[in-house]
Parts: C-alpha cells; structure tokens; sequence
C-alpha cells in the first residue's frame, strides 16, 4: 500500500474510533457519568409535600459552598455533566471547592419519576408545569439541603431556628421561572438564596421569541395529539433521537432553530443524539408557556375561568407577584437565542430592576438555547465567566453592567 493509502486507513480508523467513544457516552445517566469519573457523589431522595420522590446527586464538599444547579424544559441533572470534567459545569465547580448540588424536577428522567402513590403513566402525575417545580420541587430540594449542609457544619450544636445556610443557585431556561414563583409564592427563599444565575431565563416570552406562529400552532397541534391519546410524557427518553434517524432534515432545522454556536454545524444535532438529554416533559410544561407567551404576563397556569374561580378565588388566573423577589441575580443571553432572545432577557431586566445584578452577553455570535448544555466551548464561554461573576459577587465585587 502506498503511504498516503496507510495515512488515510489511519485516519479512517481515528475518526471512526473517536466517534465511537463519543458516541460510547450518547446512553449514559448522571450516574454513570459520575461513576465513569470515578467523582465522588452521593444520593439523596426527597419527597415534596404532593408526594413526589426526587433524586438529587451531590459531589459532596461540606463545609463548603453550595450551589445547586437546576436544569430546564427537557432537561435533567445529565446537562450539568455531560460534556464531562473538562468541560462540564458540575465538575468544574467541584473542582474549585464547591460544594456541587444536582437537582432533579419532577418529570425528568430517571431521577424525577418516583410517586408516593401515582406511577409515571397515570395522567395525574404529568399534571404540572415549572409552577409545581417552583412550588413544591425547589422548596423541598433546598430545605433538605440546608438541614444536610447544617447538621454538617455544626455537628451537635442544637439550633432549631429556620435554617440560614445559603445556597448558590444556577438554572437553565425555564429553571428561572421555576425560581420566579419559588420566591414570590415562599418569600422566605428570598433570604436563602445568595444569588441566582440564569442561563437563558424565560419568562418574558410575549413578541420576544424567535420562531413564527405556525411554529407555534405546530407544536401546540403536537402537544394535543399527545394529550388525546393519553401520553402525557412529551418526549420519552430516546424519542428524539429516533426521530431524528427517520427525519433527518426535520431534525436539522430543529436543531438550527436551538442549537448551533460553533461556526460549523458539526455539533448542531449532538443534543439530539443522547437518549436522556432531551427527554421528558409534560403536555401542560407546554401549554403553560404558550399561557404566558399569549397573555404578555407572568402568571400561573390557566385553567379555565371555572376552576379558576375554585383554584384562584377569581375568573383569571393569578398573577406572580414579582416584587416580593429580592434575591441579587444574573441574567445571561445568548446573541442567537431562539426562546430567550436578548429582548426577551432584557425585558425581563427591566421587569426586576430591584434584584438584577447584571445581564451578560455570551462572547460569540452565535450563541442558542441549548448551547448552554452541549456547545464545544462552553468552558471558556459559559461556565468561567459564571464562576468568575459569582467569586466576583461573594467578594462584593460585581460591577453592574448591562450587556
Ligand atoms: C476510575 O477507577 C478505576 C478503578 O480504580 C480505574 O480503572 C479507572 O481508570 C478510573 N477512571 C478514571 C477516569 O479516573
Ligand atoms: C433513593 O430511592 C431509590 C429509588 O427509589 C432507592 O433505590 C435508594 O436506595 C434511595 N436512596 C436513599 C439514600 O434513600
Ligand atoms: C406584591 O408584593 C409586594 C412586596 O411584598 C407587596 O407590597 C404588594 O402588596 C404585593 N402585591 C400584591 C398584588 O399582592
């Protein structure tokens, strides 16, 4: 053989076997991540006061700081760490000295799938959108923080007061509405919480995201053909990914849509292809977003002015009332952002003048939603430039800038 013939073979056999081993990684869990890793981690179970059994992983530092990470629409705690320790923001943190809290919502797979009495099948257990994360998931996940991270530090010491302990909070997309109605229904968490970072934040969706009405009108048609026949679980594990074998293009214009920062479209189908990345998902996630997107105002789910009247004590459905929010916050935007556009992002500035620290542009210009999980640089775009503002806040440091 000639040698540019070895040269190629060799590439060939390169190529193929790095794609393998990413490829390798597509069907892992958190835990087997953390496993692979050997990263020491542990498990907690916590039950909410409406009977959900969630898992959270922590990559334990006690002591330390803690900073819990919440994950999006679709998402998981696999976000936090599928990228793995070099890139991925969970290791990262932990390696700095953190004390590293994954949180798993109600919904994500598999670790928010538990009931005391409903199984993932039944309809009553998908009948939540990030209302219930914000009002029962985030509550229960921080105070089991607080009474671990407590008896940690102060072995012995027999202090029943309302827990102080702080918790560092950074969320992905609907992760900030999620903490939007923790602190205006719990205005305690306002004292708890030391700082929220938001990756992306919704919530100001009216005329600021970026795809048409037929979009819109598609999913939604989507979403009631789920409903109707009873499958309530948006995407199960995997869905997308074999969708997106037999509709390749469909698939492509999705991701470009979401996804897409590098200056090639090499990685633009990767969140496509985990199994348990983009998964889970309720009908009702969906439709209270469109709620919000059609009314121009953050409120809670609509049901209807009759059970309105019963749930609400009025026909509308209640607003969040955003001033009792005080928790020092993050706003950052991605230039490309198809769901929390820049406008979208500063609107919501404008809309908490009073706890906004600071609102940060990626550094490139091409920046999507989901690039925030899976783009190729999100080290040096995302994660140190989140760390370097929250070390820059707990010195009283941040400047306010408005990006
Ligand atoms: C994890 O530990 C095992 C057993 O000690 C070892 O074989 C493996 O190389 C380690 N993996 C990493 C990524 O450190
Ligand atoms: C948490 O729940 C899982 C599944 O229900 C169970 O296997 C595990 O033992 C529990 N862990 C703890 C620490 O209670
Ligand atoms: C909203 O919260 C603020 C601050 O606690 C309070 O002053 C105001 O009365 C509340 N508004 C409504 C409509 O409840």
């Amino acid at each position: 053989m000639t040698e540019l013939g070895w040269i190629i073979v060799a590439l060939v056999l390169f190529i193929s076997c790095a794609a393998g081993r990413t490829e390798a990684h597509y069907g892992w869990t958190t835990l087997d991540w953390l496993s692979a890793h050997n990263a020491s981690h542990e498990l907690h179970n916590v039950t909410t006061a409406d009977g959900y059994q969630l898992q959270l992983q922590r990559l334990p530092q006690p002591g330390a700081r803690a900073v819990l990470l919440v994950h999006g629409l679709l998402g998981s705690s696999l976000g936090w760490v599928c990228l793995g320790p070099a890139r991925s923001l969970a290791f990262q943190l932990h390696q700095l000295q953190y004390d590293v809290w994954l949180a798993n919502l109600r919904g994500a797979y598999p670790y928010g799938r538990q009931h005391t009495e409903l199984t993932d099948v039944m309809d009553a257990f998908w009948s939540f959108s990030f209302h219930e994360h914000g009002a029962y998931d985030l509550p229960a996940i921080i105070d089991h923080m607080a009474e671990v991270t407590g008896g940690e530090q102060q072995s012995g010491e027999a202090d029943k007061e309302e827990p102080t302990r702080q918790v560092l909070l950074i969320g992905h997309s609907q992760a900030f509405n999620a903490f939007l109605v923790l602190c205006s229904l719990h205005p305690r968490f306002n004292q708890r919480i030391q700082l929220m970072q938001a990756l992306a934040p919704l919530s100001r969706l009216h005329r600021q995201v970026r795809f048409d009405a037929a979009h819109v009108r598609s999913l939604m048609k989507f979403v009631k053909k789920r409903q109707k026949s009873s499958k309530l679980e948006l995407f199960p594990p995997g869905y997308l990914r074999k969708l997106c074998q037999i509709k390749h293009e469909q698939c492509e214009y999705y991701a470009k849509q979401y996804a897409g920062s590098a200056k090639s479209n090499k990685r633009l189908l990767e969140a496509f292809n985990y199994e348990y990345l983009l998964q889970g998902g309720s009908a009702r996630e969906i439709k209270h977003l469109q709620q919000i997107w059609k009314s121009g105002d953050f409120i809670a789910y609509d049901y209807g002015p009759m059970q309105n009247m019963k749930i609400y004590n009025g026909v509308e459905a209640l607003r969040y009332n955003l001033s009792q929010i005080s928790v020092p916050t993050i706003l950052y935007f991605g230039e490309t952002d198809a769901i929390a556009t820049p406008e979208g992002v500063h609107a919501i500035y404008a809309r908490m003048l009073n706890s906004v620290r600071s609102v940060k542009r990626i550094e490139s210009p091409k920046f999507n939603h989901f690039d925030f999980l899976i783009a190729g640089e999100v080290r040096t775009l995302v994660n140190d430039k989140l760390i370097e503002l929250m070390e820059k806040f707990l010195e009283g440091k941040l400047s306010y800038i408005i990006e």
